[in-house]
């Protein structure tokens, strides 16, 4: 298997905000004995803005850009590191080639019902931030926006190397299957 040979082992977690990537990520990170990374924080840093305000006083095509850019670099990294990459990171083509060329991708894949009940008590991702129509709730327009999201992500992260489900488990017990995954596949 051609990532056998890999040098450096870089570990990058996909899946939609709320799948766990942010808990999940340390936890494994502290299995593997490796760093862990956020891309948001490091964007947030880089800005010295939180990410509702990047997308309100920038744009989406500046963080976009800035997301591409830490994309990038971590790809070059000379270290080895498990990475949480935000939801939407790996829907852009060249940030996609790059991750599948340098690190093992695994997607935390989450129940909708489940994504919308660890988020309905945060107001910090923009995406879903969104006005209901006539005759509807806000949950219900909050579902229909996770749902038609997801529906136009769920197949570029499908093509990850390992795919996980978080829904019903506990973070130690994700944790415990990524990495008896990575030992089984990569060594
Ligand atoms: C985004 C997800 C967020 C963050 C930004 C955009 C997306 O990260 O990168 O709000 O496009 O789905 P999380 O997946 O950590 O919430």
């Amino acid at each position: 298997m051609a990532k056998m040979s890999k040098r450096r082992k870089h570990i990058f977690l996909i899946g939609f905000s709320g799948s766990g990537k942010s808990t999940v990520g340390p936890l494994l990170a502290k299995r593997l004995r490796v760093t862990f990374i956020d891309t948001d924080d490091l964007i947030e840093q880089c800005f010295g803005k939180t990410i509702p305000e990047i997308f309100s006083q920038e744009s989406e095509a500046a963080f976009r850009h800035a997301e591409a850019e830490t994309v990038k670099e971590l790809c070059l990294a000379d270290y080895d590191f498990v990475a949480a990459l935000g939801g939407g990171a790996f829907q852009d083509k060249n940030n996609r080639t790059q991750l599948q060329h340098n690190g093992i991708i695994i997607y935390l894949q989450c129940a909708v019902s489940e994504i919308y009940r660890r988020l309905q008590l945060t107001d910090s991702r923009p995406l879903l931030q969104v006005t209901p129509r006539k005759n509807e709730s806000k949950r219900q327009a909050v579902l229909h926006r996770i749902k038609s999201l997801l529906r136009k992500r769920v197949t570029q992260y499908r093509t990850a190397d390992i795919i996980i489900s978080t829904t019903r488990r506990t973070p130690q017990e994700v944790v415990e299957i990524a990495a008896h995954k990575i030992r089984e596949l990569y060594g």
